[in-house]
Formats: C-alpha cells, sequence, structure tokens
C-alpha cells in the first residue's frame, strides 16, 4: 500500500472539518482537562474524522492518536498510523492561524517503532500549506522539494522554538540557551518541525518531558529527509502505542547545532 496518498488524503479530510467545525455552535466546548492541556469538541470531531476515513477505506490499521488512545481499526493490523487530528488546538481556539493535522504511517509489527515510520504529512489547516515525506525519498512542501540552508553560526543567533514552561523545574539548564539564541514557542510542533525542513526556524526543542508521539512522529520524518537531525529521550521511545508517555526533544536544521544545543543543555548526558 502506498502510504505517502493515503496520509495526505487523511490529513486533506480531517482540515477540512477542523475548518468547518465552527459552524457547530458546541466546537469550542471543553470537553476534558488533561494534566498538561484541555481537550475540546474540535478535537474530538476532528479524531472522529480521521477514524470514519480509514475506516472507510477499508484499510486494517492500528491509529495511534492523541484523544483515543491506540485502537485498532479492521481486523489484523496492516499499518500503524499516528496522528495528531488537531496540533494547535489552543491556537486555533484563539484564531492564532498557527495549527495543523499530522499524520504519520508505516507497515505493521507488534514493536512499530518512530524509525519504522515510512511517510509523513503535516498539513497547516489556516493555509492548507502541506509538508511530506517518504523515508529515502525527501521532504517536500506542496510539491517542492525541501533542502535545509546552511545555518552560519558566526553571523546569526540560530532562531529556536523553545517549550519549557508549565512544568516547574526542567531537567535541562536551558538559561544557558537563551543568552545565545533568538526564542518563539509557536504551540504547534508538528508545525513547527517542518519549519526547520523550510529553513524558517533553527532549531526545536521540548524539554518539558511531556511531548507525545502524536506530535513528533509526523515532524521528525519530514526533518530528517530535508536533512536535519531530531533527537528524542524518553519513556515513549520504547512504548509507542502509550500516548501518556512523555518525551523530550532537540531537533535542528543539522547535526552540528543539534550536537550544540545538546551540549550546552546536557542533553546527551541525561540518556
Ligand atoms: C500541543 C502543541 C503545542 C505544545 C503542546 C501540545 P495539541 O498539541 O503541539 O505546541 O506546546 O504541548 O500539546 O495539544 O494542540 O495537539
Ligand atoms: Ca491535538
Amino acid at each position: 500500500m502506498h502510504l505517502l496518498p493515503f496520509l495526505q488524503e487523511l490529513t486533506q479530510a480531517v482540515r477540512e472539518t477542523v475548518a468547518d467545525s465552527v459552524k457547530n455552535k458546541h466546537w469550542k466546548d471543553i470537553v476534558k482537562r488533561k494534566t498538561t492541556d484541555l481537550t475540546w469538541r474540535v478535537d474530538c470531531m476532528a479524531e472522529r474524522r480521521a477514524i470514519d476515513f480509514i475506516s472507510s477505506k477499508k484499510i486494517s490499521a492500528r491509529l495511534v492518536s492523541e484523544e483515543a488512545g491506540t485502537i485498532d481499526i479492521g481486523e489484523e493490523p496492516e499499518i500503524v498510523v499516528i496522528l495528531d487530528p488537531l496540533d494547535g488546538s489552543l491556537n486555533f481556539t484563539r484564531s492564532i492561524p498557527f495549527c495543523s493535522v499530522a499524520a504519520a504511517a508505516g507497515p505493521y509489527n507488534p514493536d512499530f517503532n518512530l524509525k519504522d515510520i515510512e511517510a509523513g504529512v503535516v498539513t497547516s489547516i489556516f493555509n492548507g500549506e502541506t509538508f511530506y515525506a517518504e523515508k529515502g525519498r525527501g521532504a517536500f512542501k506542496n510539491g517542492q522539494q525541501l533542502s535545509i540552508k546552511p545555518f552560519t553560526p558566526k553571523i546569526d543567533k540560530p532562531l529556536l522554538s523553545l517549550y519549557v514552561h508549565g512544568v516547574g523545574k526542567t531537567r535541562y539548564p536551558y538559561e544557558r540557551l537563551i543568552a545565545s539564541s533568538k526564542v518563539r514557542a509557536i504551540g504547534s510542533i508538528a508545525l513547527e518541525l517542518c519549519y526547520i525542513a523550510n529553513s524558517s526556524l533553527d532549531a526545536v526543542l521540548d524539554l518539558r518531558g511531556t511531548l507525545r508521539v502524536v506530535d513528533v512522529a509526523a515532524g521528525k520524518i519530514i526533518v530528517e529527509e530535508a536533512g536535519g537531525t531530531v533527537k528524542l529521550i524518553g519513556e515513549a521511545m520504547d512504548r509507542l502505542f502509550d500516548v501518556k508517555k512523555g518525551l523530550c526533544m532537540v531537533a535542528a536544521k543539522n547535526e552540528v547545532l543539534a550536537n550544540r544545543l545538546s551540549t550546552t543543555i546536557g542533553f546527551e548526558e541525561e540518556q
């Protein structure tokens, strides 16, 4: 089965549902309060659309999705799909036009790991920009191949997206990074990873330990296929089907920068 067109169709269908959701007067109702964030009705509508879409294609899939957790659709799974139906829900509910649908997939095996992912797609809800990659075939944005531009550390301070808020003290001394960087945290990790592939951001770091596989699976293959590096630490690496397990991440436009940032905060030493 060719995974890329399937994921492109899936993310497009979910994007349409998210865009249309505002016609439902309950779209912004809070349906769940989780430890780290909220679930709104629109999150559930998006996920429902994804499940219905996969079922309609008569594909047997193990779906790992943010709200539903891990569920099997159909009989014996042929593929694993890792989905964030709406990454950046808070932005969406506040009309901040930076959020996405993110989906990754690979052939099923019971010990499925992030390295088994063969394709990933991230679609921006607001402008429809679609980033995608297949293992060994490069990364693309709307049909144009992405190749990360070199970073020139002597001239520029790196532009980082840095997530450290809301968890008290992090394990890593990120204060050292702030002095030598320009910093953002835009609110949709999946799309921010694509912005590394696009050469817009130099790096994305999440040091909270709360990042989930659904947030990173699609973006990771897109960054790597564009020539960048994604380092992850955490329990979720071995327990992919448990969406509650958290990760820390250092992702950067090349290995040199990823290593430099990691060394600054002692990221490797914690492994
Ligand atoms: C969120 C976004 C955001 C990150 C949060 C995630 P969600 O995803 O990726 O950038 O700060 O930790 O939960 O909840 O909107 O799918
Ligand atoms: Ca989500």
